[in-house]
């Protein structure tokens, strides 16, 4: 007999645990990215848009997903699509969790290389032509990036093979109050340096001569990547989600931790950019923020006040690591459940199968910043080929399948139970939701692809 599924113990740590899922690299490192590149206020606000009107009914759809069938997302769309192709769809959210993990732990493995360098001082007295080197010198070394990597990927085997309660939620619930608490400081920090006007301007004032179709694609899929959505990572989630929490109830917290992160990170990195000196609109933060923009920044702001410095970079590189880490999480559990439950390994060895892999395909990924960075595909590097493919490809693609499942497929009446925890919950706009799950998300998810390859 199947053991006993584990669930989370609370709807709090339930939340946390998705909300750390969403809240990442992508809300710290892409988000501001998007925004400098994108022309700030008015890319925020169709990145809001975005995220209400339709990341919030697929992520509604992977909830709804999850919790009724109470399987892995690979085993869900058997249970509720039997002897149909659907099951596609799950098994393509486990490969992309395989991808995305696999490139995402290099990321990850920087920053704890970066807070070691803040915490050991290493940022002192630096000017900003010290950066590019210092950078480039450690992503391109054989040994040292891969380290960091082999740190972190072990850092999330060690929560998830204590499972989902002991493991998952316990850790969410320690790690993302304390994420809030860093964030918050390291804004009113920002906020209050002298010259944080024009940054603080550049989000907030507007420009909407700058929108065009692009930017408002660029702000979907970002949006896509920062909620987590495509992937089946939230389907997972929900299945550990007890009966009585209320889905849309959870969906719009996570919606709205989420974009109120991105929001508080573009306020730690564009007021300390632009006291530092930095020419917002001209595109000055680049592709390189977190590593060579920002621990200058951080430098430069408060070059009359050293304490500060150190302070401020070590706070940032440490919120960054919790950020990462409660994403590695979900996308490690994706895989680890869909093995447990298809395969019949025990939960330690297919966390151990998947923790082991990772690290191989994630060393492959680092090294191609060094040593193998001949070797391209399209003209595209090992990293930025699992880059590329799981953000501009898979997660899409998965994206408008899920949307498309639960608007077409799924009976009406299931959607409802859901939703309404079998009648207990008041439900408005299921219609609506159904109309964007049908047409709306699924035509703009095929809007991102297009533009994604470059075909508009
Ligand atoms: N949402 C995460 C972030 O913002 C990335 C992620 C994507 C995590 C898909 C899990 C699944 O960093």
């Amino acid at each position: 007999m199947r053991p006993m599924r584990e669930k989370f113990g609370s709807k709090l740590g339930a939340v946390l645990a998705a909300a750390g899922s969403a809240v990442g690299l992508g809300n710290i490192w892409r988000f501001p990215i998007e925004t400098g590149r994108n022309g700030g206020a008015a890319f925020i606000l169709i990145y809001i848009g975005c995220i209400f009107l339709i990341g919030l009914p697929v992520m509604l759809s992977e909830f709804v997903i999850g919790r009724s069938s109470q399987c892995n997302t690979a085993g869900a769309y058997r249970k509720l699509a039997p002897g149909t192709q659907w099951k596609w769809v799950g098994r393509l959210g486990v490969l992309t969790g395989f991808v995305i993990m696999s490139y995402y732990v290099v990321v990850a493995g920087w920053t704890i290389q970066y807070a070691w360098l803040a915490l050991t001082n290493q940022f002192a007295g630096r000017t900003a032509e010290d950066f590019p080197v210092i950078f480039n010198n450690f992503a391109t070394n054989p040994w040292q990036p891969i380290v960091c990597l082999v740190i972190f990927v072990w850092l999330t085997h060690y929560v998830i093979v204590k499972g989902v309660t002991r493991g998952i939620e316990r850790w969410s619930k320690i790690l993302m109050p304390l994420l809030f608490v860093l964030v918050f400081i390291l804004v009113v920090a920002s906020v209050c340096m002298p010259g944080a006007g024009e940054g603080l301007r550049f989000l907030l004032q507007p420009d909407f001569s700058k929108v065009n179709s692009v930017v408002a694609l660029n702000a979907m899929g970002q949006a896509f990547y920062s909620l987590s959505l495509g992937m089946g990572a939230l389907c997972t989630y929900a299945s550990y989600f007890d009966k009585q929490i209320s889905l849309s109830r959870a969906a719009m917290n996570i919606c709205l931790i989420d974009t109120l992160i991105a929001l508080m990170a573009g306020f730690i990195i564009f007021p300390a950019a632009s006291a530092a000196g930095y020419r917002l609109q001209s595109g000055d933060i680049g592709a390189s923020l977190l590593f060579i923009t920002l621990p200058n920044v951080f430098q430069q702001a408060f070059a009359a006040v050293p304490l500060l410095s150190y302070v401020f970079s070590l706070l940032f590189y440490l919120l960054i690591i919790l950020a990462a880490l409660t994403s590695t999480i979900s996308l490690h559990e994706v895989v680890t459940s869909y093995m447990t439950e298809e395969f019949g390994f025990k939960r330690s060895r297919a966390a151990l199968i998947e923790t082991v892999t990772c690290m191989l395909l994630g060393c492959l990924c680092s090294l191609s910043f060094g040593p193998l960075r001949g070797i391209k595909l399209a003209g595209l590097t090992i990293f930025d080929l699992f880059d590329w493919t799981s953000s501009n490809l898979l997660l899409p693609i998965g994206g408008m399948l899920i949307s498309l499942f639960v608007g077409w497929y799924l009976k009406r009446e299931l959607v409802r139970n859901e939703l309404t925890n079998y009648g207990t919950l008041r439900l408005r706009g299921l219609r609506v939701l159904i109309f964007i799950l049908r047409f709306v998300a699924p035509l703009a998810i095929l809007g991102i692809l297009l533009n994604q390859l470059h075909l508009f």
